[in-house]
């Protein structure tokens, strides 16, 4: 009998798919676990997907495979995170084979550039097609988390909230979409200050925070304001409030980072630099804020019309490399 847990069956009917994320930037920062096992994040956050830093991802099923293989950008990877994700899809299905799992960024890689969020978002749709289970983007939601915090965010285009739960079981503890990318097409540009991977793993820096950190309480306690004035912002399309904002929160995270033992400095000269250069853009009337996350590269939002203008002020600047443009992107998908 082919019923739901006869393994030949599960073996058969699981097919081979790919989906596509995109990255995504946090305006309301992310920094700090209610529960790091589970990736459950203190507080909530609000981001905006991009649509020029994407993840592809194809699952092959291979039931001769004694575990996940991993490959990103052609090269062999440590496929653990990726199946401890798996793990908990093939559970849903109950059971499944193993996967050869085959990842391309289309953007430069040990750039520095947070791909874990696009890389589990993409990895999730996939694998929900290739187990036909058919979750819904909520649920995906929740899988990607546990991958990546930040990638619980991907699945959604536009702009997008991540609600911390209440749950004990993190059900709750997933994202949803504020605003499609149509209601304030937006434009961030990427200055990469080091191409070298980050000296510290944002879970590595939370966790110090966390212990370290007498900020850390304090930050926490703020988040929630942070998220009512940038919703507001964004339903009312009020730049100089998100900029106000989101600048502060990206400030406020780094401040309570910076004041962990031993403090944690993600910033290089050049990242100044580029601090500075927005700022002096913004009083001359530019409409554009920065962001920074847990490394060296400044992410710059502005108007589509003034992209170009913030890319070359950015691109002048010693100590900037690479410089890239996006807009805002939709969620996460199936391909064909
Ligand atoms: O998703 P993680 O665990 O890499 O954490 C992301 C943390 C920040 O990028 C610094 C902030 C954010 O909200 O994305």
């Amino acid at each position: 009998m082919a019923g739901f847990a006869d393994p030949d069956h599960l073996i058969m009917s699981v097919r081979s798919a790919a989906a596509r994320a995109g990255a995504n930037i946090a305006l309301v920062k992310y920094w700090g676990k209610r529960d790091p096992a589970l990736n459950l994040p203190a507080a909530g956050s609000i981001s905006i997907t991009l649509d020029a830093l994407q993840t592809q991802t194809r699952l092959e099923p291979d039931p001769g495979l004694a575990g996940d293989l991993l490959q990103v950008n052609g090269q062999d990877l440590p496929s653990t995170r990726v199946s401890q994700v798996l793990d908990l899809m093939r559970a849903l299905a109950g059971g499944g084979p193993h996967f050869r799992v085959s990842s391309r960024n289309n953007f430069p890689t040990g750039a520095g550039l947070a791909s874990s969020a696009s890389a589990f978002a993409a990895l999730v749709v996939a694998a929900d097609q290739a187990l036909g289970l058919a979750l819904s983007a909520t649920r995906l939601s929740a899988l990607a988390r546990r991958g990546s915090g930040s990638a619980a965010r991907s699945l959604f285009g536009g702009f997008v909230e991540m609600h911390p739960g209440q749950a004990e079981s993190g059900d709750d503890a997933v994202a949803t979409a504020l605003a499609g990318s149509e209601h304030w097409p937006l434009a961030v540009v990427v200055a990469v200050t080091d191409p070298g991977p980050k000296a510290v793993s944002s879970t590595e820096g939370m966790q110090r925070t966390m212990q370290t950190s007498p900020y850390y309480p304090a930050w926490v306690a703020s988040v929630e304001q942070d998220l009512s004035e940038a919703r507001a912002a964004i339903l009312g399309r009020d730049f100089q409030r998100l900029a106000d904002v989101a600048e502060h929160s990206a400030l406020k995270m780094h401040a309570s980072a910076l004041a962990a033992r031993p403090g944690l400095l993600y910033w290089n000269a050049a990242t100044l630099l580029c601090m500075e250069r927005i700022r002096t853009m913004r009083a001359a009337g530019t409409a554009v804020f920065f962001t920074i996350d847990a490394g060296p590269q400044l992410k710059a939002v502005c108007l589509p019309d003034d992209a170009a203008a913030v890319a070359a002020a950015l691109k002048a600047i010693d100590g900037v490399g690479q410089v890239i443009v996006s807009s805002l992107g939709a969620g996460a998908e199936v391909l064909a």
